[in-house]
Parts: structure tokens; C-alpha cells; sequence
């Protein structure tokens, strides 16, 4: 069945956000006319104003997917051609056979196929009358939405707590577009759904990179998201490249993710191509926690991520030690309780009680205005209920600053 967003002009707040992050495929909320039921616009929608609903027949198409020919749907993502032939659409990246589609939103592109020669994102190109599908294209250079490019002043979850609190920029970031969470707080969501940005090449995005880190004069290079790790191939040649252009020692090139897709053969992957820092959010602990934060529905799923996550900073730990670890742990009082807090800090200091673990403060942010932002009393209740677990670095957010692992304000040095 054909799906079409509809914009419920009751619930609408005219933000725009559908139309000015949301390079739309089929131009449906502009026109009406062409959706293709991507669903990019109902995810970018903060007020819960687009539904998707059952729409019109449109008839058929020819396709040709690899040597063979189908009729599908007209009026339809590739990917949902390709799934409705039967292809398996996964959500790790290590499954079986299958193409992996992890944001949908047109932002990863680890969907991305060769579509009539071009490499596309399946989950974001109409499927069309004639077209010709190749569902392995590993000749054609990775692409994904990018965005960002400037100078830093307080760096991510990965960043070492000596250099935050500076009046300076120290590091320079960049942002990748799509996430496989959706999370109803993201601190990130703009960036995570701005498709209407131009899908670079792990090349292209390096050379960015090297450019903006040459004008700020500093030696850190970071990437956080969305979701930085979803299109692998391109994180890996994305960083490759990074080194070779910034072969100076000093250089550090920092990852910041949720951690939910790095096996161990990813992170050696990353590690063999230059990653010297790295920053793993730990949502939560209970797996209720976990969904809540995440606003992930498949259970199976979300657990997947949640254990992959911790075991990825177990490996780290125990195989990377030059490799610098942060942890991030959100806190915010409407969706996780101090004593999960305490937990989650138990379980980090039993695997290494120095690592570096950031306490975030959760606020009102995207589809969540009704948050009350965490107090910097209650951060610091936050910090003192983690480092009486025995963890030794514990910094933690407050508003506009970072208190520091003695528990005082981190002051420019
Ligand atoms: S899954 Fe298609 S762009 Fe991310």
C-alpha cells in the first residue's frame, strides 16, 4: 500500500522545518501532488503535524533491479520498490544479506545504490518508469550528507576535559546528516535532518576538513552527527584521507557516536585509519530508559544497540588504551532516574575507573519543549552520585560551562 504525508494544518506551527531541511524527493508537501512516502517530513516534524496515510493507487512501473525485470508500485521509494520485491531491509549494518537503511531520512545514504548509473540514496529517489537498479555498487566512491566545517569551543564527548573550558576554539567539527535513533530530545535534530545539504565524498568532506582546521590553527579534527558512523565505508575512507592530508603527530581525529553500530571489526577499521579519540553515548542502562531516550519501538533493536555500545567501550578500553575514550551519560530528571545514573557508572568504573565519563544535561530541545532543563544543583548531585562509583574523571554540563572532575568549574588555563 502507497503512503502519502499529509499535513494536519491544525497541529501545523508553520516552522518550515519540512520544507527548509527536507530536500523532499517528490516535492509532495509542496506540491501535493508527488509524494513518495519517504517519510522524511513526518520525523522533521516537531509538532507532530504530518501523518503518513494510505494514498492512491498510482499503477505500475517497469524496473530492471540487476539482470532482472519487475513491476512495482508507481509513486514509491526504491527502497520500498526493492523491499516490496522481497529485499531484505536491515538495521545493522553486519546482518545478512540486505541493504542497510539505518536513517531513512536521505541523510546517510548507506542506502545508497547505483540508480541509473548514479549513486542515490534508495530510501530518497522515486522509483520511475525504466529505471536500472544495481543493488551491489561497491565501485562507486561513498557519498553522505555533511555539515558544519567550523571552529569549535567546547568540544564533544570525546574531547579531553583539560582543553574545555578554554575562550578559545579547540577543535574544528563537523556534522553528518541521519540518525538510526530519534530521539524526541535530540540536542541535534536540525543537522540531523538537513538533507537539503549536498552529499559529499569521504575526499571532499577531508579536504573541508583540512581547510577549516589550516584557518583555525589547531590540531584536532572532530565528526559528530546524527549519527557519524551509520555509513561505514565512508567514515573509513573519510578518515583515511583526513591522516594523509594532516600527517603532522600532534594531529587528533576525534569520532563522536551513540555507539550502537561499533562491532569490533569496525572500530579496528576505524583505529587503522587514523581515529585517536573517540566519544560513546551510553543512553541509559534499563532497556525502558533506553527506548524512552532513544524513542526507538523495536525492543530487539534497541537492545542490539544498547549492548553493542557498552561492549564497543569495553574493547576499546582493553584493546585501544592510547586510543582516548570519553563516555557521555544524558541526564535529565523526566527520563532517567539517579539511580540508573548510579548503575551506569558502577558498570563504567568495574571496566576502568579513569576513563573519562561526561555527564549531559538533557533540555527541551525538538519534539520535547516541555523538558525542564536539568538545574546545575541537580548536575551536580549527578556528578557526586558518579564519583562515588569510584570513577576518577567525571566532568558534567552545566548550563554554559563544564564542571570538572574536582567538582569545581573548568576555567581557562
Ligand atoms: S537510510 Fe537512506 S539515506 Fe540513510
Amino acid at each position: 500500500m502507497r503512503k502519502e504525508a499529509r499535513r494536519d494544518f491544525g497541529k501545523c506551527r508553520a516552522c518550515n522545518a519540512c520544507q527548509d531541511l527536507i530536500a523532499c524527493p517528490g516535492g509532495g508537501l509542496r506540491t501535493g501532488e508527488k509524494c513518495i512516502g519517504c517519510g522524511a517530513c513526518y520525523w522533521v516534524c516537531q509538532h507532530n503535524a504530518i501523518e503518513m496515510v494510505p494514498a492512491d493507487d498510482l499503477g505500475k512501473v517497469s524496473i530492471k533491479v540487476d539482470e532482472d525485470f519487475f513491476e512495482v508500485s508507481n509513486g514509491i521509494t526504491v527502497l520500498k520498490a526493492l523491499e516490496d520485491l522481497g529485499f531484505h531491509i536491515k538495521d545493522f549494518p553486519d546482518e545478512e544479506e540486505g541493504i542497510y537503511a539505518p536513517c531513512k531520512t536521505g541523510g546517510c545514504w548507506s542506502c545508497a545504490l547505483e540508480i541509473n548509473g548514479q549513486l542515490l540514496p534508495a530510501c530518497f529517489t522515486a522509483v520511475k518508469d525504466g529505471v536500472q537498479i544495481k543493488t551491489a555498487s561497491e565501485n562507486l566512491i561513498p557519498k553522505r550528507k555533511i555539515g558544519g566545517f567550523f571552529g569549535h569551543m567546547a568540544g564533544g564527548v570525546g574531547t579531553p576535559w583539560q582543553l574545555k573550558g578554554q575562550d578559545s576554539i579547540i577543535e574544528t567539527v563537523c556534522f553528518t546528516v541521519g540518525c538510526n535513533f530519534h530521539c524526541p530530545q535530540c540536542q541535534n535534530w536540525i543537522i540531523t535532518f538537513m538533507s537539503v545539504l549536498d552529499p559529499l565524498t569521504p575526499n571532499e568532506a577531508a579536504r573541508k576538513m583540512t581547510l577549516v582546521r589550516q584557518k583555525n590553527e589547531v590540531d584536532r579534527m572532530t565528526i559528530s552527527g546524527g549519527e557519524s558512523t551509520l555509513n561505514k565505508s565512508w567514515l573509513i575512507q573519510y578518515l583515511t584521507e583526513l591522516k594523509r592530508l594532516n600527517p603532522e603527530p600532534q594531529t587528533r581525529f576525534h569520532v563522536d557516536t551513540n555507539g550502537s553500530i561499533l562491532t569490533k571489526d569496525y572500530i579496528d577499521k576505524l583505529v587503522q585509519a587514523g581515529m585517536t579519540d573517540i566519544g560513546i553515548d551510553l543512553k541509559a542502562d534499563n532497556i525502558n530508559t533506553f527506548m524512552k531516550i532513544t524513542g526507538l519501538e523495536n525492543q530487539e533493536l534497541a537492545q542490539k544497540y544498547k549492548d553493542v555500545a557498552l561492549k564497543a567501550v569495553k574493547y576499546i578500553l582493553e584493546k585501544y588504551p592510547d586510543v582516548f575514550l570519553g563516555i557521555g551519560i544524558p541526564y535529565n530528571r523526566e527520563l532517567t532516574s539517579l539511580e540508573e545514573i548510579e548503575v551506569i557508572g558502577q558498570k563504567i568504573a568495574r571496566l576502568n575507573p579513569d576513563v573519562q565519563v561526561s555527564a549531559l544535561d538533557y533540555r527541551a530541545e525538538y519534539m520535547r519543549p516541555d523538558l525542564p532543563p536539568p538545574t546545575d544543583q541537580e548536575m551536580r548531585e549527578v556528578h557526586s552520585i558518579l564519583k562515588s562509583t569510584g570513577l576518577k574523571t567525571v566532568i558534567c554540563q552545566i548550563r554554559g560551562n563544564h564542571i570538572g572532575p574536582d567538582g569545581n568549574l573548568i576555567l581557562p588555563s
